[in-house]
């Protein structure tokens, strides 16, 4: 009855990974229970999960290595495969929140989410123009949400200006806002294969250290047309949680992500902890710290222990 914070499925984002092929289902080895879909499994999978209550998925894709580059220049071919899996999975259940990831590392031979120079600098500003090619063509693939994913400064701005210009004025922006350069990411890039060849991604991600800059950058990405500001990752990071919910009257997102998962799921098959008790617990706080919506990897787990 004074219960405070309540974890339903209506708060629940599910991260997707999707590859090349038919007939695909191969489990991500740092993350048991993830799997890599082709597309034909995918529907299935989606089907269930939108049956189960989850209204919204992330969609991430697995790009084979001799269709990567140095620009990343398939993430804006309009029939590349992030394209037609959004345009299939609309077709299929028109009702699921599609939200596509803007960020080059699926796609580029380094794995950085932007173009670099020859010394192996991030070149901020022509990266923004790829984004912007990514997100059209992920809206006029039938995306609902794009949420760019790349930290690159002014990137929000330029892709609400080129959506509008196209028309398409519905289709809202999910801002990694305060996005921190975290080795909780290991087990997502296992699942992508696009760890970073060289360097780290220190100059574009933000500093674990530091709160006030989090402010900064959700400022920044509110100004520029936002509709939802993430944080992540989330575990570490509640306090940031906190603080960016009483700077903004947006609704937050907080991504509780792939290392997060790991580690739960590892201590689990140890038999050193009680995996749905401590899953609950932890999506709770991320509520309690004032996330109103949560992109987890347990999302299908979850919906089923709601049920
Ligand atoms: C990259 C991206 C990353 C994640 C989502 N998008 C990794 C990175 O920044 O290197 C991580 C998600 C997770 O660890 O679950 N644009």
């Amino acid at each position: 009855m004074v219960r405070e914070n309540t974890l339903t499925v209506n708060d629940l984002i599910y991260p997707m990974f999707v590859t090349e092929g038919k007939a695909q289902k191969v489990e991500i080895t740092s993350m048991p229970g993830c799997y890599r879909y082709s597309l034909d499994l995918l529907l299935k999978e989606i089907a269930e999960v939108f049956e189960l209550g989850i209204n919204a998925i992330a969609l991430f894709p697995v790009i084979p290595e001799n269709k990567k580059d140095d620009t990343g220049t398939q993430s804006y071919n309009p029939d590349g495969l992030i394209q037609q899996t959004v345009k299939a999975i609309k077709q299929a259940i028109p009702e699921i929140v599609v939200i596509t990831d803007v960020a080059l590392d699926p796609f580029t031979s380094h794995g950085h989410d932007g173009l670099v120079d020859e010394n192996g600098t991030i070149l901020n500003d022509p990266t923004v123009e790829v984004l912007v090619k990514m997100a059209l063509s992920q809206a006029a693939a039938g995306a609902d949400f794009v949420a760019p994913s790349d930290m690159m400064d002014g990137r929000i701005g330029a892709i609400r200006q080129a959506l509008d210009a196209e028309g398409y004025i519905n289709v809202g922006i999910l801002a990694y806002s305060a996005k921190y350069a975290s080795a909780y990411y290991g087990p997502f890039r296992d699942a992508l294969d696009s760890a970073p060849k060289f360097g780290d991604k220190k100059t574009y991600q933000m500093d674990a250290a530091n709160a006030k800059e989090a402010l900064k950058e959700i400022e920044l990405d509110i100004a520029e047309g936002a509709d939802i500001i993430m944080v992540k990752p989330a575990l570490a990071y509640l306090d940031i949680i906190c603080r960016v919910k009483s700077a903004t009257n947006l609704p937050v997102a907080a991504y509780n992500v792939s290392g997060e998962y790991a580690m739960i799921k590892a201590a689990a098959q140890m038999g050193w902890i009680d995996e749905k008790q401590v899953i609950l617990e932890s999506l709770t706080s991320m509520k309690r710290a004032g996330a109103d919506l949560i992109l987890t990897y347990f999302a299908k787990e979850v919906a089923l222990m709601l049920m």
